[in-house]
């Protein structure tokens, strides 16, 4: 920064501005019903402390931003934050802290289901340096759950286990989505963290190695009062393809990892085509295995769609066109797979290493060019 432009230590702090201790960072995607809610409570629980809220709303239809607009005019401790084109829960929760000044970022969600009640205890954690990080958990004695079914919380905890393991965080509930951090260690991670997926506090601990100081507090996850959960079954392969790219060291993207993940179940899907064209329907094995491709190429972009490119949805007519692109794009990786694994296969004549070769170049191929071409940024 410019030193002429610097404020100096002689300049007097503003008399009528006391700036904010806390900043609370809430994601929304059409919670209208429940950001003035919040809102009351946080006013409540947040007495004596300055504080200010940031909403971050993907231009939600059901016009969120639009109540959180109506607060903000009423009291300037309220921001609200609306993206267009862009779509994803660790992303605006990123943007949201980036957004915020005060040394305490708190992360929770607009529904509801944590306990804003639970702030003040954290952010007393975090003022006297007993910790960088704390987390709202759900796994830890104390804890009861209102708004969790049995099935959800079953694979969460399998999940939970493996996570633990894989990228040796300790914490008990690295899933969570109710958190207070350090803003300045936030921000020191922030450039490694992935805007793609769910698992924001998970990708931070992760990220952090072991750096960042947790304590963990429990709390009741309660029951969801208006609207509905956006966390589909897309949530499960989101998680894997995170735990993927925290094992890489970043090296290899989230979004590549889905994507070659999809590509794998691509493989099943032609596979499974293969065998019904060859064993049931008996047609000849050209037919079923164009058949095959066309089939595994027309999941690949729905799953593609879906998941992989889920911030970028393709709708309507653009969903057909992207298809065509999308086959276009795979018929040429299909010729540099095969050129690339007989070129290998010439030179070393092993079949595993030719024909992995063959895959990998034939994945990063369809992957570069649909980026280009499919899912393309506006
Ligand atoms: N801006 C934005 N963009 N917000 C989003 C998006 C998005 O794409 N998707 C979801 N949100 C917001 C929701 O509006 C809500 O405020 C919050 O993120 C959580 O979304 P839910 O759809 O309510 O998720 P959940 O209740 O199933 O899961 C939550 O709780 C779990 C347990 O604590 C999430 O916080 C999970 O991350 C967490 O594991
Ligand atoms: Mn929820």
């Amino acid at each position: 920064m410019n030193e002429a432009i610097r404020p100096g230590p002689e300049t007097p702090p503003q008399a009528n501005s006391r700036s904010p201790e806390l900043s609370v960072v809430v994601p929304t995607f059409n919670e209208r019903d429940n950001v003035t809610v919040l809102y009351r409570r946080l006013e409540a629980s947040l007495a004596g402390i300055a504080w200010e809220v940031v909403f971050v709303d993907d231009n939600s239809p059901d016009g969120t931003w639009d109540v959180v607009r109506a607060l903000a005019q009423r009291d300037s401790r309220v921001r609200c934050v609306r993206r267009i084109g862009r779509r994803g829960l660790s992303g605006a929760c990123i943007e949201g802290i980036l957004a915020s000044s005060s040394p305490y970022a708190a992360v929770i969600d607009a529904d509801l289901q944590h306990d804003e009640t639970q702030l003040p205890k954290m952010l007393s954690l975090l003022a006297s340096g007993q910790a960088d990080l704390v987390v709202g958990s759900r796994y830890i004695e104390g804890y009861k759950s209102e708004g969790f079914n049995k099935q959800r919380a079953g694979a969460s905890a399998l999940a939970t286990e493996v996570a633990k393991k894989m990228l040796r965080v300790e914490i008990a509930d690295p899933m969570s989505g109710f958190f207070m951090v350090r803003r300045d260690r936030f921000e020191e991670l922030a450039p490694k963290l992935s805007v793609h997926g769910f698992k924001i506090l998970l990708d931070l601990v992760a990220t952090a190695h072991g750096s960042l100081r947790a304590v963990e507090i429990p709390y009741t996850f309660g029951e969801r009062q208006h609207g509905e959960s956006k966390l589909d079954s897309m949530v499960a392969l989101d998680f894997i393809g995170l735990v993927l790219a925290k094992l890489s060291n970043d090296i290899v993207s989230l979004r590549f990892i889905l994507f070659a993940m999809v590509g794998g179940i691509g493989l099943v899907v032609h596979l499974t085509t293969l065998f019904i064209g060859l064993e049931l329907i008996k047609v000849p094995f050209a037919e079923a295995q164009a058949a095959g491709a066309i089939v595994a190429m027309t999941s690949n972009f729905i799953l593609n769609n879906f998941l992989t490119y889920r911030d970028q949805r393709l709708k309507g007519f653009a969903l057909l066109s992207g298809l065509i692109m999308f086959y276009v794009v795979c018929s040429v990786g299909l010729l540099a797979n095969v050129g690339v694994a007989f070129s290998v296969y010439d030179q070393e004549p092993i079949w595993w290493l030719a024909g992995a070769a063959g895959a990998l170049m034939g994945v990063v191929w369809n992957y570069a060019m649909s980026g280009l071409f499919v899912w393309r940024k506006k």
